[in-house]
């Protein structure tokens, strides 16, 4: 099994720029050629159930499926020259971007309350694949944190210099909107801010794609087979599922392929010493 894409050159690409801090929503459809037999495989893997600290309120199934290498470079690519239209760097290294991936079945019990609207700051760019049959009406959706004015947001103690090169790159707005809101608050880590954004934003399901007190909708994007969404990891994003229901089968639940595209940055040349072995695919 290997993902076969369609020739990227006739890839249908819609990009929006949502927001002020006009992040981009590349949406791609009919991005396999061969979706249904993806959709198959995923159907009989072996999945392991989220933990608490995994957020993700379903079953999970690692996979590492050839063709991947190529997706990975072609939505890097297409982000950081077509996008954002930045020049090559020194520090940068798109032919050698990491991801990782795995297909996802969402499954969150009705007497739940889970972490819905959320970043995910290990990562530059989210890609998700949906898998799903046409009868699965949800989405993903896009936000911006009423209180703080946030749209964006890298999260962990020492994500600093991290957001500092996002800004500088990407345009985004984090460290003002922050200082704003919370200069005259007895908040002084981002660990609180973080605990003020997410952890105390607790929903139980279905999951509202509509704005309400605490978040506004900037944008919704719906499930279609085959159809790929792409968003820096920065933004404000929630699975959006206003009719949901438990799945009674897999075959009936939102299926994804998730990845995370890491920074495409130049890696420190590695000391292990490594023989070239034909057959692998990197
Ligand atoms: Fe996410």
């Amino acid at each position: 099994m290997r993902l076969q894409l369609n020739q990227p050159e006739n890839f249908a690409v819609e990009v929006r720029r949502i927001g002020e801090d006009k992040n981009p929503v590349i949406i791609v459809d009919n991005v396999l050629a061969n979706a249904l037999e993806v959709r198959e495989f995923a159907l009989g893997s072996r999945f392991s159930a989220g933990h608490e600290g995994d957020y993700y309120p379903g079953y999970m199934s690692a996979c590492s499926l050839p063709g991947m290498t190529q997706l990975t470079r072609w939505v890097a690519e297409f982000a950081w020259r077509n996008v954002y239209q930045l020049e090559d760097a020194p520090f940068l290294d798109l032919k050698e971007v990491a991801s990782s991936s795995f297909f996802a079945a969402f499954a969150p019990r009705m007497d739940g309350s889970f972490i819905n609207v959320h970043v995910d700051s290990h990562s530059w760019l989210a890609v998700v694949l949906y898998l799903s049959p046409p009868a699965i009406e949800s989405g993903t959706a896009f936000w911006r944190n009423k209180e703080s004015a946030l749209q964006s947001f890298i999260g962990g103690e020492d994500s600093l210099l991290g957001i500092q090169k996002v800004e500088a790159l990407f345009g985004v707005n984090i460290l003002d909107r922050l200082k704003q809101a919370y200069a005259m608050d007895p908040v002084v880590s981002m660990n609180e801010v973080r605990e003020r954004l997410f952890a105390s934003k607790k929903v139980s399901p279905p999951f509202s794609a509509e704005s309400c007190d605490v978040w506004e909708r900037l944008d919704h994007v719906s499930v279609k087979f085959n159809r790929m969404v792409v968003y820096p990891t920065w933004q404000f994003h929630s699975v959006a599922y206003p009719n949901y229901l438990p799945p009674k089968h897999l075959r009936d639940a939102r299926l994804t392929l998730n990845t995370f595209v890491k920074y495409p940055l130049r890696k420190p040349e590695s000391g292990l010493k490594i023989a070239a072995v034909e057959g692998i695919e990197l």
